[in-house]
C-alpha cells in the first residue's frame, strides 16, 4: 500500500536549542499513525543524529538529511557522504531541491550520482522535481518536470524505483506563500505517475509516493492532500511551527 507522507524541510533553520523545543513540541503530540503514513523531518546536519535518537520511540517517524555528497568517502572537505549518514542511522535523504539545484548548481547528472550513493549504502530518496514560473507559464511544466525524471531516475532498477519517494514543488509555490491548487498539483502528480508508469510498470509507480511542496500549511494541506495522486507533502516555513506542522501531519489521508 502507497505511503502517505508528511515531511518536514527545516532547511537551514533552528539552532540547536529552538530545534530541540520545536521537535519535543511536535513529539508529545500523539499522531495516531496508520501503518501506511510517515512523519518525516529533515534536521540540518549537525542535528541528525540526536533527532534520530529522539523519535526512536515514536511509531512511523524518521529523520531525513537534506543532501549527501555524490562521491564516496576520501577528500571532499566539509562534504557528508551516503555513508556517514546511514552509519548515525539515517534512511532518508532529500536530494534535488530547488535551492540546491539553484544555489548549488546541481544538475540532473549530478543527481544521478547522488541517487546511486544512497542506493549503494541503504539510504531512500526524497527526489525533488518541479518548474520555475517561466516554465508553467509557457505552459511546459508537463515537459520539464518529465526530463528531471528522465535524467536522474530513469537508470534505476524496478526493484529500487518502488522505494524512492518523489516530491514536486514548483518553485513559483515555494516560500511565497502562493500554493498550487489542489486541481493543479493533482495534474502534475498524475502525469509524474504516468511517466513512472511507461518506465517502470504499473505496479512500481503506484508504489511511489509523490508529495506535494510549495507553500503547505495546516489550512490548506487536507485539501492538497484529499487528491488520489497527492500521497502527502514537503513542508518548509510551515514545518517550523509546531501547531501548524502537527496539523498537516494530521491532514494525512
Ligand atoms: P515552503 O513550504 O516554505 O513553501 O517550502 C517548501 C519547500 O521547499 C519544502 O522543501
Amino acid at each position: 500500500m502507497r505511503k502517505k507522507i508528511a515531511a518536514a524541510n527545516w532547511k537551514m533553520n533552528l539552532t540547536w536549542q529552538s530545534a530541540g523545543d520545536l521537535m519535543n513540541a511536535i513529539l508529545k503530540t500523539d499522531h495516531n499513525l496508520k501503518d501506511n503514513q510517515l512523519a518525516i523531518f529533515a534536521v540540518p546536519f549537525p542535528y541528525l543524529r540526536a533527532m534520530h535518537e529522539k523519535v526512536l520511540g515514536k511509531a512511523h517517524t524518521f529523520i531525513a538529511a537534506q543532501n549527501c555528497a555524490s562521491t564516496n568517502n576520501g577528500a571532499y572537505t566539509g562534504e557528508v557522504s551516503a555513508e556517514i549518514l546511514k552509519s548515525v542511522g539515517i534512511q532518508y535523504v532529500i536530494l534535488g531541491h530547488s535551492e540546491r539545484r539553484e544555489y548549488q548548481a546541481e544538475s540532473n547528472q549530478l543527481l544521478t550520482e547522488k541517487v546511486n550513493r544512497c542506493f549503494e549504502h541503504g539510504l531512500i530518496p526524497i527526489f525533488c522535481c518541479g518548474e520555475p514560473l517561466s516554465i508553467r507559464e509557457s505552459n511546459n511544466q508537463n515537459n520539464f518536470v518529465e526530463i528531471q525524471l528522465k535524467e536522474s531516475l530513469f537508470h534505476l532498477s524496478k526493484e529500487q524505483a518502488a522505494q524512492i519517494i518523489i516530491a514536486y514543488e514548483p518553485i513559483w509555490a515555494i516560500g511565497t506563500g502562493k500554493t498550487a491548487t489542489s486541481a493543479q498539483a493533482e495534474e502534475m502528480h498524475a502525469h509524474i505517475r504516468s511517466v513512472l508508469t511507461e518506465k517502470f510498470g504499473l505496479d512500481v509507480a503506484n508504489e511511489i509516493p509523490v508529495l506535494y511542496g510549495g507553500s503547505v500549511k495546516g489550512s490548506n494541506a487536507a485539501e492538497l492532500f484529499s487528491k488520489p495522486n497527492v500521497d502527502g507533502g514537503l513542508v518548509g516555513g510551515a514545518s517550523l511551527n509546531a501547531d501548524e506542522f502537527n496539523l498537516i501531519i494530521k491532514s494525512l489521508p
